[in-house]
């Protein structure tokens, strides 16, 4: 099955080959052809060049791109989409006052989902999440990382991890799965911290390494929920097992949990709306993704990642949604992109490769996705007719977005 894609007025983020994320001032730049064509084949870019050069390709199916940008389809490497109902109320309390932390205080927040997952049956939990799935997926999704988190019990964070495995066998984009068991402590457990960590490493872990239901582990790194010591013992188990750390740190306060994620060898270390200039010189020297999640802070109303001090000293940075019930009801990348280029002060060059190259790296699916390079998955966004692709950041809200294409397949 072959494709053809003629007159792309800008073929978007365009390389030879991507085998390592891009760093500091890398990220400003952003490979385009113009007046371009692009041949699809078996669900892989097959070949691509400018118009002038164009061979004869005769009998396949024909787009016409005139106008439009073709790119790389959004990755969003942290998503806590398989969730129960929704939290609308905690939103009106937080309007009327109410911060996020007396809220989680109060047992609303995590374990106010944990209690509605755990009492929602693995099908109808199926339904709801294959529903944001295919919403995102509209919007340009084309791989995605989402999280347990919300179960807190083995039948409950299994069911979850359950429920993402059925939605890999069902949709052709990547999706990857993170058991997150350490999201909060529930309330059976509020005196036995370590009674928890014991119920997650010696019976969840092995369970969900036997059925193969995750290739990530995470942490709620946090004052409040668990310790640099919870994530050093948890990120050391979840190694035993082939799981590879990405965790939730420096959301709120940094207590030292990104050393501890380096140290791990974290493929990600995600939120660092507080970043101290220790914070920087840890990640400096390592291979861990610092991944900003810009919606989040706009729903709660907290810091936005340094996105200008991370890049300036050097380092890689990637964007993700973060959707979830809580602090991100949201899973519209196009949204992430504007706001890191609004409020974080990135360049739309810098948003695009922080929202595809690097959120690759951060999903470890860099060898297969996240640029136009030959035998990379077609996993493509044809824009509609726009002026340049800033124009899709700079017009926030709105989304521009003709068509997604997954391995070469128009969703
Ligand atoms: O990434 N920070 C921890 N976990 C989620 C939110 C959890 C919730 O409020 O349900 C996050 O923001
Ligand atoms: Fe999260």
């Amino acid at each position: 099955m072959k494709t053809i894609f003629k007159n792309i007025k800008q073929l978007v983020q365009v390389r030879e080959e991507t085998l390592k994320p891009l760093k500091g001032s890398e990220m400003k730049e952003l490979p385009v052809i113009d007046n371009a064509w692009l041949l699809v084949e078996d669900g892989k870019i097959a070949d691509f060049g400018k118009m002038q050069d164009l061979p004869s390709f005769e009998g396949i199916a024909e787009v016409d791109a005139s106008g439009k940008f073709l790119l790389p389809g959004w990755i969003d490497s942290h998503t806590h989409l398989v969730y129960a109902g929704n939290r609308e109320q905690e939103f009106i309390d937080r309007i009327n006052g109410l911060t996020y932390e007396e809220i989680t205080e109060k047992g609303g927040g995590i374990l106010n989902s944990a209690k509605k997952l755990q009492e929602t049956s693995e099908d109808d939990l199926y339904l709801q999440s294959a529903k944001r799935l295919e919403e995102v997926m509209k919007m340009g999704t084309t791989a995605i990382e989402i999280k347990s988190g919300y179960g807190l019990t083995t039948e409950a964070e299994l069911k979850m991890l359950r429920v993402i495995k059925k939605l890999k066998d069902n949709y052709d984009l990547p999706i990857k799965a993170t058991f997150l068991g350490a999201h909060a402590i529930p309330p059976e457990y509020k005196n036995d911290r370590d009674g928890y960590l014991d119920l997650l490493i010696n019976e969840m872990m092995p369970k969900i390494a036997e059925e193969k239901l995750a290739e990530f582990v995470d942490i709620f790194c946090e004052k409040g929920y668990f310790s640099v010591e919870d994530t050093h013992r948890v990120l050391e188990a979840g190694q035993k097992y082939g799981l590879k750390p990405k965790i939730h740190v420096n959301q709120f306060n940094s207590i030292g949990g990104i050393k501890t994620a380096v140290a791990h060898n974290a493929l990600s270390v995600d939120h660092l709306e507080v970043m101290e200039p220790d914070d920087l010189d840890v990640l400096e020297d390592s291979e861990t993704m610092p991944v900003a999640l810009p919606s989040c802070s706009l729903f709660l109303g907290i810091p936005y990642t340094p996105a200008r001090d991370i890049i300036e000293a050097g380092l890689p940075l990637a964007l993700a949604t973060d959707y979830n019930p809580g602090s991100t009801p949201n899973g519209n990348m196009n949204l992430v992109i504007s706001l890191a280029c609004i409020k974080m002060k990135m360049n739309p060059e810098e948003a695009i490769n922080a929202a595809t190259i690097n959120a690759a790296y951060a999903m470890d699916i860099l060898d297969t996705h996240g640029s136009i390079t030959k035998g990379k998955a077609a996993n493509l966004i044809l824009t509609d007719e726009i002026p340049s692709y800033g124009f899709m950041p700079y017009s926030f809200g709105a989304n521009h977005i003709n068509s997604v294409y997954i391995n070469g397949k128009k969703i």
